[in-house]
């Protein structure tokens, strides 16, 4: 086969779509609704507890057929197959993406090399319910012998945000006796902040890097081992029981001084944006504990399995990444707002950004060659009603098609009066105006002014996604991740690109690893940058 033969562009489905597409793109979400009476109930799907209603979007069901169609003939299914079996389909790195393995009940086989993976997978968690356990009892001291009351993880990227949405999402079931802090940035205000009020007889501190060489981590790691040093008036043997290590580099764990018995491991065919079911959960185990942590890898599984058995027109990973590429691709749209009605879901944007962007953020195919088409859109959001109040009017009446992902829940964890009856009012109002809006003459005829009409005009016909659940139990929460993670690989399958290397992030590191010594160096030095930047490196050494 050449190079290129397998792009989207030449499946007989894109042309179709792109046909198809010139007449709905002048074709109204209110139009659709009334020829089609059942449109409301018929366009939904349900798996692991989640309720997808998409029809408040620009589709009919020759749409939904042509968007399964070039699936088809991108070969999802073969991908989807070949992901879950363990081939090396994250070729720039030669190696398995294996995150579903993570989730894979006891007893299951995943073989990569050869060797079956599951039972690893099974005595890390049996390692860390134990710790975990420790930790929740009081039973793991301090140095002083006193019990834990804080902890810290230290990491970045999938190393904090997985950790930090975790915690934050599933807070309700966490153990409120401990304190969790999460430290990211090399900005040192992060780490004197969340220290700055502990105890460090009571701290535990989770230093979480895959690679265990991320200069963020290493910087905040080492400045908290010597906060803690410190402390102990210099006994460095203190270390030992307030620092672990989830990792996937043993030598670097005890290079840096932890032990490696309390060092959790995970493998290299586990992404850094897709481990936060992994060790990496190490924080979220001690917080919500290990059955609550097992509840939450079985919505993932659940969700997992769906993905990969059920027929892709009704399969919610499918369907959610395959409308992405319709608006993506045929609507010249650039982002998806993600907005949960839920203000535990509150960081579920920010992890979502790294989980999209930096896997489907690409602009070369599989074979290396450059694409013509876009690729991974902008994700971002707000827990509503939060963004109604900042950000929606640009989705209501802005010049973008911005398609947006609502996710609510019919039973709050903390029920507060009318609150939730208010809040779910609000989520159901917003995707019936994005569809529907307000046309002139309803303007007009609530006696609106001539002149004010063309402002508080709706146009509508905004595609949107609901997605209904229960309530926010670990379950759901898994499974709301593995959807997203599937929509990325669904994406990234029909794009041919790879959705699990990010080689992107590699030059602005390798950059500031050189800029470092010239800000710090006594003398004055020799720069070779171009003249903006050399400029800058002057005036900060001159400022500072
Ligand atoms: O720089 C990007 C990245 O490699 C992410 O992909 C990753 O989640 C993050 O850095 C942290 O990496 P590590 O867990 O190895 O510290």
């Amino acid at each position: 086969m050449h190079k290129g033969a397998n792009l989207p562009i030449h499946h007989p489905s894109w042309k179709l779509l792109e046909a198809h597409a010139t007449a709905m793109r002048e074709t109204h979400l209110r139009t659709l609704f009334s020829k089609d009476v059942d449109r409301g109930q018929r366009l939904t799907a349900n798996a692991a507890g989640l309720f997808l209603d998409f029809s408040k979007n620009r589709i009919t069901d020759e749409t939904m057929g042509l968007l399964c169609q070039l699936a088809r003939e991108s070969g999802l299914q073969a991908k989807i197959d070949a992901m879950f079996r363990g081939d090396k389909i994250n070729t720039t790195e030669n190696r398995a993406v294996l995150h579903t393995a993570l989730r894979a009940p006891e007893g299951s086989t995943i073989l990569v090399d050869g060797k079956n993976v599951v039972p690893e997978v099974h005595a890390v968690l049996t390692k860390m319910a134990s710790f975990a356990n420790r930790v929740r009892s009081g039973d793991w001291k301090g140095h002083t012998g006193k019990r834990i009351r804080n902890v810290v993880n230290i990491g970045i990227g999938g190393s904090d945000l997985g950790p930090v949405m975790a915690y934050e999402a599933l807070r309700h079931y966490s153990d409120r006796e401990l304190t969790f802090l999460f430290v990211s940035n090399v900005d040192g205000i992060d780490l004197a902040e969340a220290t700055r009020d502990l105890d460090p007889t009571e701290t535990l501190f989770i230093v979480s890097s895959k690679t265990f060489t991320t200069l963020e981590t290493m910087t905040n790691a080492q400045s908290a081992r010597d906060w803690l040093v410190n402390a102990f008036a210099g006994d460095r043997t203190s270390v030992a029981k307030h620092f672990v290590a989830v990792s996937t580099n043993s030598d670097k764990v005890s290079g840096f001084g932890i032990d490696t018995e309390n060092m959790f491991g995970f493998w290299d065919w586990v992404g850094g944006r897709y481990s936060m079911d992994s060790a990496i959960g190490l924080s979220t185990m001690i917080a919500i504990g290990p059955d609550n942590f097992y509840e939450m890898l079985d919505g993932f599984h659940q969700m997992d399995e769906h993905y990969r058995t059920c027929p892709h027109d009704r399969n919610l990973p499918v369907i959610m990444g395959m409308l992405s590429i319709w608006y993506t691709n045929f609507f010249d749209s650039h982002a998806i707002a993600v907005l949960p009605y839920e203000n535990y879901l509150k960081r579920f944007p920010a992890y979502l950004q790294q989980l999209t962007m930096e896997s489907n953020g690409k602009s070369v195919t599989l074979d290396g060659e450059p694409v013509s088409y876009h690729t991974g859109p902008i994700y971002w959001g707000e827990p509503g009603t939060n963004g109604q109040h900042s950000f929606y009017q640009l989705i209501h009446q802005g010049t973008r098609l911005i398609p947006c992902d609502f996710i609510a829940f019919a039973q709050a964890l903390t029920p507060m009066g009318r609150h939730h009856d208010i809040l779910i009012a609000n989520v159901l109002a917003q995707s019936e105006a994005l569809a529907f809006g307000k046309t002139a003459e309803q303007v007009s005829a609530e006696g609106t002014p001539e002149w004010l009409v063309p402002h508080r005009v709706f146009e509508g016909n905004r595609p949107s996604n609901t997605i209904l659940a229960q309530q926010l139990t670990p379950a759901i929460l898994g499974a709301l991740v593995a959807l997203y993670e599937h929509i990325v690989f669904t994406q990234g399958a029909i794009w041919g690109v790879n959705p699990f290397d990010q080689w992107g992030v590699e030059l602005g590191k390798a950059l500031a690893q050189c800029i470092l010594p010239e800000l710090e160096s006594v003398a004055i030095p020799e720069l070779s940058h171009d003249s903006s930047t050399n400029n800058l490196i002057h005036k900060y050494r001159e400022m500072r």
